[in-house]
Order: structure tokens, then C-alpha cells, then sequence
């Protein structure tokens, strides 16, 4: 089994690169499943009903989320109602959605899993304890699990791959925006990056207009940040899944600018 994993889809630069090529990508790549993270889908904060559905309707199964899940209000109620959104499993319990979905594809489960780092993020419950109920929860169900872990710090990245190896098929990062080179298929087989990166505007500042960011910086005054338009970058991984085992095989990352 083939699925694609696309890092932090920002705003409409990042919505036009995932409508303008996802359905190439998929032929091109032999996919059989689509996954994203679309916590900054909506200018770059959060995300709406309306562009969830445009997402779905482009080609992507399932979305994972991070810490700017509520940036959106029209989100909270939605989320309950569609099971393709998935956000960050450790927020404390009673908080609308879930960070586990189960879905079908071609006939074959396959678990998604999302948790949120807590290292220069948000204190919320342990990841790694988190991880480990889950697993429970799917039990014998299927073995094909994939986790994206939206964190900042790189050593609670590689932290949770090497807890989670032989456990889960896949541990990709995601919200740093910035894609890493440590891709690889770690010993017991599961594939692991510490960041896919980020589809949205390519000349900016993690998505964000770089005049903006600069006067933050330099002024270290308030500034409304800006999605910046213009150019875009992809950046994806892809992983072959071993649908018996769960094991990983190969995890290659996908990086483009338009
Ligand atoms: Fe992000
Ligand atoms: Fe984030």
C-alpha cells in the first residue's frame, strides 16, 4: 500500500498547490491514500467547513490537524460530524473530535493516528502515553498505523519514532513548515521523518508574507501576519506499507516549487 503524507498545508497558495497537483501525484506515484495536515488551511489559521470539503473534493482522505485546530470557530461543530478530520489526540478529554480515525481503503483498515508535542507547544497530556492507548484501542483491528506528530522540537520528534518503531508504520513531523532530510525506514520498520515541511507560499517566511515577518524581528513590535501569495512549494512523503505486517519499506519525500 502506497499513501502520501502532505506536510502543513497553508492558506490558498497551499490549497492551489494540492488542487493542482494532487491528482498527477496520485497517478504518478501509484497512491492508494491521500493524507494531510490542514491546520493552516484557512489563511493560514485553522480551518473551515467549506475548505475541508474543497480538500476532499481535490483528492485528500483524510486531514490531521495540530495547534491551530481552533483558530476557526465553524470548525468545533463540524468536527464531530466528519470523521476524516483528525486532531491532536492528547487535548484533555471531552475536547470535540478525535485523534484516531479508522478508515477503509480498498477494502484494507487503516488507522490514523494524530498527537500534538508538548515541548515549546501547549502542556497538554503525554504523546507518548497517548500513543500507547491508542495502539490498545485498535488492538488486532489492523496493523497499518500512521502517526502524525505535530510538534517543534526535533529530539521529541525522533523521541516518539524510536517509542513508536515496530508499533506503528509510519511517524512523520509535521508544524515546523520546514521539510528535514532524516527520512528513513527505522530497525523494526517503521518509517520515520522528523518533518515532511510545508505546501504553501514558497517566498516567505513559514508561509507568511517575509516584510511581515521582518518587521516583527526587526521592531519586535505587534504585526498582523499575512499568508504571502505567489509561488508555491509541495512537500510530501510517500511511504510503501507492507498491508500484512504493517512494516514500512521504503519512505521517499516529495518536494516541489511551482
Ligand atoms: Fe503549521
Ligand atoms: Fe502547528
Amino acid at each position: 500500500m502506497r499513501i502520501l503524507m502532505i506536510g502543513d498545508i497553508v492558506g490558498r497558495p497551499g490549497r492551489r498547490a494540492v488542487k493542482e497537483q494532487l491528482q498527477t501525484i496520485r497517478q504518478e506515484l501509484n497512491l492508494d491514500m491521500i493524507i494531510a495536515n490542514a491546520e493552516n488551511a484557512a489563511g493560514g489559521n485553522g480551518i473551515t467547513p467549506d475548505i475541508a470539503k474543497d480538500l476532499f473534493n481535490y483528492g485528500v482522505d483524510v486531514m490531521t490537524m495540530g495547534n491551530h485546530v481552533w483558530d476557526k470557530k465553524d470548525i468545533i461543530p463540524y468536527i464531530d460530524k466528519e470523521s476524516r478530520i483528525v486532531r491532536p489526540a492528547n487535548y484533555p478529554p471531552g475536547t470535540p473530535g478525535s485523534g484516531l480515525g479508522i478508515y477503509n481503503i480498498n477494502g484494507i483498515e487503516v488507522a490514523v493516528i494524530n498527537l500534538s508535542g508538548r515541548v515549546y507547544l501547549s502542556t497538554l497530556d503525554c504523546p507518548f502515553t497517548m500513543a500507547d492507548n491508542l495502539l490498545e484501542k485498535i488492538g488486532d483491528r489492523t496493523k497499518i498505523i500512521l502517526v502524525d506528530f505535530h510538534a517543534e522540537a526535533t529530539s521529541e520528534k525522533v523521541a516518539l519514532g524510536w517509542y513508536l518503531d515496530g508499533k506503528v508504520s509510519l511517524v512523520a513531523g509535521t508544524h515546523t513548515h520546514i521539510q528535514t532530510a532524516d527520512e528513513r525506514i527505522l530497525p523494526e520498520g517503521t518509517a520515520y521523518i522528523t518533518d515532511i515541511g510545508m505546501t504553501g507560499p514558497a517566498d516567505s517566511v513559514l508561509g507568511v508574507k517575509t516584510d511581515l515577518v521582518l518587521q516583527k524581528f526587526l521592531t519586535q513590535m505587534p504585526v498582523r501576519f499575512e499568508v504571502a501569495d505567489g509561488a508555491y512549494q509541495f512537500n510530501a512523503v510517500v511511504v510503501e506499507v507492507n498491508e500484512n505486517t504493517g512494516r514500512s519499506l521504503s519512505i521517499e519525500r516529495v518536494s516541489n516549487i511551482e
